[in-house]
C-alpha cells in the first residue's frame, strides 16, 4: 500500500508539474504579483527585466551583452524594442514565456508616434487642430491597433517644446507653447492609454527633458537652460503627463546643463520621483546609457550603468549596458538588492496591468481587421482636415471649383505631390504604403472627369548627406533619385510649360520625410533642391497659384508670403492626406488649424517664440529697438495664427470682476460671431500677462483655447476660468510657484496678436 500510495502521489505530481509547464494551464493560472515574482528572481533575472533587447541586429549590444535570444532565453527581458513583424513578436513572446525560467513576458516597445497601420498627421499637424478630444481619438485608434498587433507600448507622445524649427524633431510634437503642449500631452496619454484595457497601450512621455532647446537646433546637442525655464516652460507638457497618469517616461540623448539626461538625477529623481510623485518606469533613449562614456561624463560601462540606474533610470534601451555592468554593482555593493527591486516592481506591475501574462501573444487571426478599419481611414481623414493652417488666400482663391465651370484645367505641380511614404513623416513605418492617398491622387479624387489634372513633378528632393535612417529598412524612407542638370533643367521646363497651359497651378513643395525628424537638423529653412526657384517662375506665369506645403517644420515663405495668393500648410497629413487637402482645397472642408509655433521669415530668426520678456526696447519702440537691422524680429505669422473661409468677429470681452484675491478664480466671457457665409469652426485664444512681479513676465501667455463651430451668421459666448493654475509661475527670484498680487492683462481673439483686452489685479 505504501508502495502504491506513493507510486499514485508520484504520478499525481508528474501531472501537476506537467500541467503548471504547459503554456496554456499556466495561462489560466492566477496572474501574478510583483513582489511574488520579485521573491523568486535571481538578480540575472531582474537585471533583464531592466533591460530592452533590440530586436534588430546591433553589434554593440552583442559585444555587450550576447545574443539578445540567448539572453531572453536565459534570464527573459523587460523589452524588446522595434520588432516590427507581428509573427516575430510571437515567436519571441513564446521563447520568454515558454523557456525563460519565471515564464515573464516580453513587453514590446515601438514608435507608435502617430498610428500604427493607420498614420494620422504628424504631431505638429495634430497640434495645430487645437482639438484635444480629435487628439485622443487618433491615440486611441493607434492604440488598438498597435494592440491588436502586439504592441503593448508606444514611445508617444513626445511632449519636448520647441522653439527652434531648424531642429527637425519639431515634427514630432506639439510646438512652442507649455500650456497647449500640456493639453495635447493630456490628450495623447488618454487616447494611448485609457483604462489600459485590452485595446490600450501603455504611454511613454518623451525625451525627459530640454530636449528641444539643443544648442543651434542641432539634434543631440546640449541644451542650457535655466531652472525658472524648465519648469515654466519645459516641464509643463511632462507634468500634464505624469499628472494624465502616464506610466512612462523616456530620458532624452543630451546634456541639460552639463549633466546628461540620461545621468541627471535632478531630473529623473527629484523632479519626476519626488516632486511629481511618478510612480511609473524610466526608460533612457537608445543606446543612451551606453552614451553618457561618449558625453565624457561616464567613464566606461560600469561607470555608465552605475550614474544611470542611480539617477532613475529604471531600463536601458538597447545598449546592454545594464546586462553587462549593473549585477556587479549589486554585488560590489554600490547598488543595493532594494534599489533593484524597486527598479524592478513598476515594469512588472506594467505588464500585470496591461494583462500581459494572461494574454501574451497576438492573435494573427484577428489582427488584419483590426489594421485595416475603415472607420480608422475615416479618422485620419477627419483628423487631417482639421490639422491643416490656412496661411494666406487673397481674394478667396480658395476654395477652387471642382464642378469644372470655373476652372477646366489644374495643374499639380512639385516633388511631393505623388510622394506615399513621404506625406507620412518618419514614423510611419507600420503603414501600408499602398493605402496612402497622395495630393495628386486625392486632387484626381475629388474633381473627377469635371475638371482635367495633369501633374508634372519638377526637381526631386534630397538633402545628399546620408541619413541613418535611409538605412532602417522598416521605415523605407529615401531620398528622391539625382537628377543630372540636363534632367533638372527638362523637369522645371516641363512644370512651367503645365502650369501656363492650365487654369490654376496647385504647387505641393516641402521637405521628403528624410528632412525633418531625428538627426535632420537644417541651417536654412528654405524651400530646398530648385523649389523656391520654380515656385517663382510658375508664379511668374500669371496664372493663379495654390502653394500646399507638406513639410516638419516652418520653412521659408518669406517671397511666397507675398506673392502666392494661397498657401495651405498640410504638414505631414498621414494616411488620408491628399484626400484632405483635396478636401481643403474645394471646400469640402472649411480649415481651421492654427499654428502651434510662432512662422518665422527665416532661420535668422531663430529661436522665436512669442511668450518672450519684453526688452527695454521693444521692436515697436521708437529707438534702439531690439530688432536685427535687416530683419523684423516679428514673425511672418505668429503663434495661434490661421485663416479660415469664413470670419469671425469677438465682441463684449467680460471678467467677473475686475479685482481678486490672491488663489481666487476669475471668469472671462466673450462673445463670438461667425461673420461670414460659411460654416466654419474658430480657435478661440485667450493670453495673459503679468505687467510686474517678482520677475519680468513674457509679454503674452497662452492661458485657455476653445475650438468652437459656428454656423454662418451663428453667435456663441465662450467662457474661460483663470485661476491658479493659469496665473503662477515659477519665479526665480523666490524659487517656488508663486502667484503674486499684480496687475494683469488679457486678451482673447484668433491668434497670440489679439487686440480685444481687458485687465484686472490680483489683491494680497
Ligand atoms: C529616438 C526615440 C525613439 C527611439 C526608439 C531614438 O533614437 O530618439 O524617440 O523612441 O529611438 O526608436
Amino acid at each position: 500500500m505504501p508502495c502504491l500510495r506513493s507510486r499514485a502521489s508520484q504520478i499525481f505530481t508528474l501531472f501537476f508539474a506537467l500541467t503548471l509547464l504547459h503554456p496554456l494551464c499556466r495561462l489560466s493560472s492566477q496572474t501574478p504579483k510583483a513582489d511574488d515574482l520579485l521573491r523568486k528572481m535571481t538578480l540575472e533575472e531582474k537585471v533583464a527585466q531592466l533591460s530592452q533587447l533590440p530586436g534588430f541586429p546591433i553589434p554593440e549590444f552583442r559585444e555587450q551583452a550576447g545574443n539578445p535570444e540567448d539572453v531572453l532565453r536565459k534570464y527573459g527581458a523587460g523589452s524588446v524594442l522595434w520588432v516590427t513583424d507581428p509573427k516575430e513578436r510571437n515567436r519571441l513572446q513564446h521563447i520568454a514565456v515558454d523557456e525563460s525560467r519565471l515564464h515573464i513576458p516580453i513587453l514590446f516597445g515601438l514608435d507608435v508616434i502617430h498610428g500604427y497601420r493607420t498614420i494620422f498627421p504628424s504631431p505638429i499637424a495634430m497640434a495645430s487642430s487645437w482639438d484635444p478630444k480629435l487628439v485622443e481619438g487618433a491615440q486611441t485608434i493607434a492604440a488598438r491597433e498597435s494592440r491588436a498587433a502586439g504592441i503593448a507600448w508606444t514611445f508617444g507622445p513626445m511632449v519636448d517644446i520647441a522653439r527652434d524649427a531648424r531642429w527637425g524633431r519639431m515634427e514630432e510634437g506639439a510646438g512652442e507653447d507649455p500650456y497647449l503642449g500640456a493639453a495635447i500631452a493630456r490628450a495623447q496619454v488618454r487616447g494611448f492609454q485609457g483604462d489600459l484595457g485590452p485595446d490600450r497601450v501603455l504611454a511613454c512621455a518623451n525625451h525627459f527633458a530640454g530636449y528641444g532647446a539643443a544648442d543651434g537646433g542641432r539634434d543631440y546637442d546640449s541644451s542650457y537652460i535655466p531652472e525658472e525655464l524648465m519648469w515654466n516652460v519645459y516641464l509643463a507638457p511632462f507634468k500634464a503627463a505624469a499628472d494624465a497618469g502616464v506610466a512612462t517616461f523616456m530620458s532624452a540623448y543630451m546634456d541639460l546643463n552639463d549633466v546628461p539626461a540620461t545621468g541627471n538625477r535632478w531630473l529623473n529623481h527629484d523632479v519626476l520621483r519626488e516632486a511629481w510623485n511618478f510612480k511609473g518606469f524610466v526608460v533612457s533613449d537608445a543606446n543612451a546609457v551606453h552614451s553618457l562614456i561618449i558625453h565624457g561624463y561616464a567613464r566606461d560601462g560600469q561607470d555608465a550603468a552605475q550614474k544611470a540606474f542611480t539617477a532613475g533610470i529604471n531600463m536601458d534601451m538597447a545598449s546592454g549596458t545594464y546586462l553587462k555592468y549593473l549585477a556587479d554593482e549589486v554585488k560590489q555593493s554600490r547598488v543595493s538588492m532594494r534599489e533593484i527591486d524597486d527598479a524592478v516592481r513598476p515594469i512588472l506591475e506594467a505588464k500585470i496591468r496591461l494583462g500581459l501574462f494572461e494574454h501574451p501573444f497576438t492573435d494573427l487571426s484577428r489582427m488584419d481587421s483590426v489594421l485595416n478599419s475603415p472607420e480608422h481611414m475615416q479618422a485620419s481623414r477627419t483628423a487631417a482636415q482639421r490639422s491643416m493652417v490656412l496661411l494666406r488666400n487673397e481674394q478667396n482663391l480658395l476654395p477652387l471649383d471642382k464642378t469644372g465651370q470655373k476652372i477646366k484645367s489644374i495643374a499639380v505641380i512639385g516633388p511631393m505631390a505623388d510622394v506615399q511614404n513621404d506625406l507620412l513623416g518618419l514614423w510611419g513605418a507600420m503603414t501600408n504604403p499602398a493605402q496612402t492617398v497622395n495630393v495628386l491622387q486625392g486632387i484626381k479624387n475629388t474633381v473627377g472627369n469635371a475638371v482635367s489634372v495633369e501633374f508634372a513633378h519638377g526637381p526631386n528632393l534630397r538633402r545628399d548627406i546620408p541619413s541613418f535612417f535611409e538605412n532602417v529598412p522598416m521605415l523605407t524612407v529615401k531620398e528622391q533619385p539625382k537628377q543630372t542638370s540636363e534632367e533638372a533643367q527638362r523637369a522645371f521646363d516641363e512644370a512651367v510649360a503645365l502650369a501656363k497651359r492650365s487654369d490654376v497651378a496647385v504647387l505641393v513643395m516641402g521637405e521628403i520625410a528624410l528632412m525633418s525628424g531625428e538627426a535632420a537638423s537644417r541651417s536654412s529653412l528654405r524651400l530646398s533642391s530648385g523649389q523656391e526657384e520654380l515656385l517663382e517662375a510658375v508664379v511668374a506665369t500669371g496664372k493663379p497659384v495654390v502653394l500646399v506645403l507638406v513639410n516638419g517644420r516652418p520653412v521659408d515663405i518669406s517671397w511666397a508670403s507675398e506673392h502666392v495668393p494661397a498657401i495651405l500648410e498640410a504638414w505631414y497629413p498621414g494616411s488620408q492626406g491628399g484626400n484632405a487637402v483635396a478636401d481643403v482645397l474645394f471646400g469640402d472642408a472649411n480649415p481651421a488649424g492654427h499654428l502651434p509655433v510662432s512662422w518665422p521669415r527665416n532661420s535668422g530668426q531663430l529661436p522665436l517664440y512669442y511668450n518672450h520678456n519684453r526688452t527695454q526696447a521693444p521692436e515697436d519702440a521708437p529707438n534702439f529697438t531690439s530688432r536685427y537691422w535687416d530683419l523684423s524680429s516679428k514673425p511672418l505669422y505668429p503663434f495661434g495664427y490661421g485663416l479660415s473661409y469664413t470670419t469671425f468677429s469677438f465682441e463684449n470681452l467680460k471678467l467677473s470682476r475686475q479685482e481678486a484675491k490672491v488663489g481666487a478664480s476669475l471668469e472671462v466671457s466673450v462673445e463670438i460671431t461667425n461673420t461670414g457665409s460659411r460654416a466654419g469652426d474658430a480657435v478661440v485664444q485667450l493670453y495673459t500677462h503679468q505687467r510686474a512681479g517678482s520677475a519680468s513676465r513674457p509679454v503674452r501667455e497662452l492661458k485657455g483655447f476653445q475650438r468652437v463651430s459656428l454656423a454662418a451668421g451663428a453667435k456663441q459666448a465662450i467662457h474661460f476660468t483663470l485661476g491658479k493654475d493659469e496665473l503662477q509661475f515659477w519665479s526665480p527670484t523666490k524659487k517656488q510657484w508663486v502667484v503674486e498680487p499684480e496687475q494683469f492683462d488679457v486678451w482673447v481673439g484668433e491668434d497670440s496678436t489679439a487686440k480685444l483686452h481687458a485687465e484686472f489685479r490680483l489683491t494680497p
